[in-house]
C-alpha cells in the first residue's frame, strides 16, 4: 500500500523535527499513555510534564491506582483542573483490572467503554502503546485537516466531525502509527497553530488548501453564535406615598411565583391601566425607558414607565398585587433585571 501524501510527509518530518523527549513517549506501556492522554485532554503538555512523573513514580501500575485512595489520587491531580479526569481514571482502574485482569484493551471500541475515554484519546492509545493504525482527531488535528482540505464550516457539527473522521481513517500510514500519530500532535501543536502559524516550515503545505488560497486565518471556523431571541417587556413603576406596586408573576411566565412590576400589553396605555386597575384616573408620569437583559436563552429588551398616583386609591386591589415600601423593596427577592431597574430609578 502506498502511504498517502500526509502520512508520508509527517512520518519524515517528526523522525527529524518533532518532539521526542515527552516524558510518555518513552515507554509502550498502555497504562502510562493513558495517564498522559487523560491528562493532555483539556491541560497543554508544559503543565501535564510534572503531573505525568510525579502520578507515574506513586502510581506507577494499574494495581496500584486501582487500590488508591480517592483522596491520594486526587491530591496528584489537584491544580490539573477538570477533576472529573481523576474520577475517570480511578473507575477506569478498577474495570480494567476486574474486567481485563489488569491489561489494558487494545481495541478502540474496548477501551471507549472506559469512563472519560472518546474515540480520539481511543485512538491514541491504540496507536501509541499498540502501534494499532486507529485515528484521532482531537483539536489540534482537526485545525490540520480542516486546513489542509480547505474545510471552512465549523467542525463541532456531526456532519462536519464525521467528515473529518472518514478523513483521518482515508490517511492512515500502513505502519509508522506511532510516530504518524505524534506527528500530528506535534504539527498541531508546533507549526499549524491557532495564531500565527509557521506555514514555511509545514511539510504539508505543498498540498494544503488553505495555504494555496490564503484561508489559513479563517480555518477552522469559530462556532457559530446562536441567535438568541429577544422579547419586549412592558412593565410599569406605579409610584405612591413611597410604596411601589408589585405583582405577583402568575405560572407559565419567565419568573414564575416572583413578585416583579406590574407588566402591561405593548398597546396598553399606562392610564388605561391605572384607571381599570386602581379606579384612578390622576397619576404624573415621572420617566420612562428602557433596559436589556440576557438570559441564556434569550435578551429581554425591559421597557418601563415610572408614574405617581397622587390621590387616594380606593379600589381593592387583588391578592396578586401588593404596595411595598420602597425600603422593604430591597430584601424581596425581585427578578434580578427588576431589582437593577429599580435601583436606577
Ligand atoms: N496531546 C494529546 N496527546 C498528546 C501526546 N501524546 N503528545 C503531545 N501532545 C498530546
Amino acid at each position: 500500500m502506498v502511504k498517502p501524501y500526509i502520512a508520508s510527509k509527517l512520518i519524515s518530518w517528526q523522525k527529524q523535527a518533532g518532539r521526542h523527549n515527552l516524558p510518555w513517549q518513552k515507554t509502550n506501556d498502555a497504562y502510562q499513555i493513558w495517564i498522559s492522554e487523560m491528562m493532555l485532554q483539556q491541560t497543554q503538555v508544559k503543565t501535564v510534564i510534572p503531573y505525568f512523573n510525579k502520578f507515574i513514580q506513586t502510581f506507577p501500575n494499574i494495581n496500584r491506582l486501582a487500590d488508591a485512595q480517592e483522596d491520594e489520587v486526587m491530591e496528584h491531580w489537584s491544580g490539573l483542573g477538570y477533576y472529573r479526569r481523576a474520577k475517570f481514571i480511578m473507575q477506569s482502574a478498577k474495570i480494567v483490572v476486574e474486567k481485563y485482569h489488569s491489561r489494558f484493551p487494545m481495541k478502540v471500541e474496548d477501551l471507549m467503554t472506559l469512563p472519560g475515554i472518546g474515540r480520539s484519546t481511543a485512538g491514541a492509545i491504540c496507536a501509541l502503546a499498540f502501534k494499532n493504525p486507529a485515528p484521532i482527531l482531537d483539536a489540534n488535528v482537526v485545525r490540520v485537516f480542516c486546513r489542509f482540505y480547505g474545510i471552512k464550516e465549523y467542525a463541532g457539527v456531526s456532519t462536519i466531525k464525521n467528515k473529518l473522521w472518514e478523513l483521518a481513517e482515508r490517511n492512515l500510514p500502513s505502519k509508522d502509527i506511532s510516530i504518524y500519530t505524534q506527528a500530528l500532535m506535534d504539527l498541531g501543536a508546533t507549526i499549524c497553530k491557532v495564531n500565527s502559524p509557521s506555514c514555511k516550515d509545514c511539510p504539508i503545505k505543498k498540498k494544503c488548501e488553505s495555504h494555496k488560497r490564503n484561508w489559513i486565518d479563517h480555518i477552522p471556523a469559530k462556532k457559530p453564535k446562536k441567535k438568541i431571541p429577544t422579547r419586549d417587556v412592558y412593565a410599569l413603576v406605579v409610584e405612591k406615598e413611597g410604596y411601589i406596586l408589585l405583582e405577583k408573576r402568575i405560572r407559565s411566565s419567565v419568573w414564575e411565583g416572583l413578585w416583579s412590576l406590574p407588566e402591561i400589553h405593548k398597546d396598553c396605555q399606562p392610564q388605561k391601566w391605572v384607571k381599570d386597575f386602581l379606579g384612578e384616573e390622576a397619576y404624573i408620569g415621572l420617566r420612562e425607558g428602557s433596559t436589556l437583559a440576557t438570559f441564556s436563552h434569550y435578551k429581554m429588551r425591559l421597557f418601563f414607565e415610572h408614574i405617581q398616583i397622587h390621590k387616594p386609591i380606593n379600589k381593592v386591589i387583588n391578592e396578586k398585587f401588593k404596595w411595598v415600601d420602597k425600603e422593604e423593596i430591597k430584601h424581596i427577592g425581585l427578578p434580578t433585571p427588576i431589582k437593577k431597574l429599580l435601583e436606577g430609578i
